[in-house]
């Protein structure tokens, strides 16, 4: 019997998530089980057509994908960001239509399924705004009660954000929707710019994956131009951060990683500090809003080198 932990990757691919659900399946202690897909680098329809292609350029479309919501819970989208993922969320490579289609069920609806058909063994791996994830917890209250754990990318808790000064760019997608996934009943790990922005995939290990003789590392090879000249015109960057793949490095890689594990509330103002992740850390001065929330598990420090030889040691196939 296979030992691989069984993954749900709720994803808005997006050039990292493609790097992330690609390292994923090229991970043996992982068993990918289903792509949920929400809006955020782009538009839902086009993050699903993008999972549904990245699953036929990896030669896995035993793999379903179920399309999820198309806007955050309470307010419109926020739009695209093509300057970072390209008007088609893949580096404006244009990929050709899948022949394959989406699974019947709606994102929410397929995570509970796939949850409640196997209690505990299921873990979600958000890489996107967590919309899905607050939706299914929603129709089914007790669905957190069943996950295994939630290992997530968002969030900033001891650094500023990357879509404004306080919010991270998945937590201010939908802030309420983020509210609701911290307050879950089951492990959560939160995978934020504490420390994707301390792993640097830099302009050499990028030409190192450029040699790598396979499907997907070639389509990783041909997307990444167009994100690392975001990193180089905007932030003076060699090289990218590496936020999504975090999650996976972790999950098969966490001796890699340093944390701390406080609760968090999600600031759902309409201020400047709207989607700030708010850990408390006065255990006795926690306020009431916090003090029924499990303690987040907070990655602050990564051996960066390490994940980034792992990552690549398995795009290399
Ligand atoms: C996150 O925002 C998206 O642009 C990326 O795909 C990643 O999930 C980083 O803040
Ligand atoms: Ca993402």
């Amino acid at each position: 019997m296979s030992t691989a932990r069984k993954v749900i990757i709720d994803t808005d691919p997006g050039i990292d998530d493609a790097m992330a659900i690609f390292y994923a399946l090229e991970s043996p202690e992982l068993d990918v089980v289903g792509l949920t897909t929400v809006f955020g680098n782009a538009s839902t329809d086009v993050t699903t057509t993008n999972a549904l292609r990245l699953l036929e350029i990896a030669g896995r479309t035993d793999i379903p994908v179920a399309k999820g919501a198309v806007r955050p819970l309470t307010m419109p989208y926020r739009g695209p960001v093509e300057f970072v993922h390209g008007t088609d969320g893949q580096g404006n490579v244009f990929l050709d239509s899948p022949t394959t289609a989406v699974a019947s069920s709606d994102a929410a609806h397929f995570i509970i399924e796939m949850v409640m058909a196997d209690p505990g063994a299921i873990t979600l791996v958000p890489l996107g705004p967590l919309t899905n994830i607050a939706l299914a917890m929603s129709i089914e209250p007790s669905l957190t009660d069943h996950v295994a754990e939630i290992v997530l990318m968002g969030g900033a808790a001891f650094v500023g954000g990357n879509a404004s000064p306080a919010g991270e760019a998945n937590i201010l997608n939908d802030p309420e929707a983020a509210d609701i996934v911290f307050g879950a009943n089951c492990p959560i790990v939160m995978a934020g710019l504490d420390v994707t922005e301390k792993t640097l995939m830099t302009t050499a290990d990028i030409a190192r994956l450029a040699t790598f003789d396979n499907p997907t590392a070639r389509h990783v090879a041909s997307i990444i131009p167009h994100y690392a000249a975001f990193y180089r015109d905007r932030l003076g960057l060699d090289g990218i951060h590496v936020h999504d793949s975090t999650t996976i490095s972790y999950l098969i890689a966490p001796d890699h990683y340093t944390w701390v594990e406080h609760p968090i509330r999600v600031d759902c103002g309409h201020s400047f500090s709207r989607g700030k992740t708010l850990a408390s850390m006065r255990v006795s001065d926690h306020e009431e809003a916090w003090q029924r929330r499990r303690p987040v598990r907070i990655l602050t420090d990564v051996d960066d080198r390490a994940v980034i030889e792992l990552e690549l040691g398995r795009l290399a196939g």
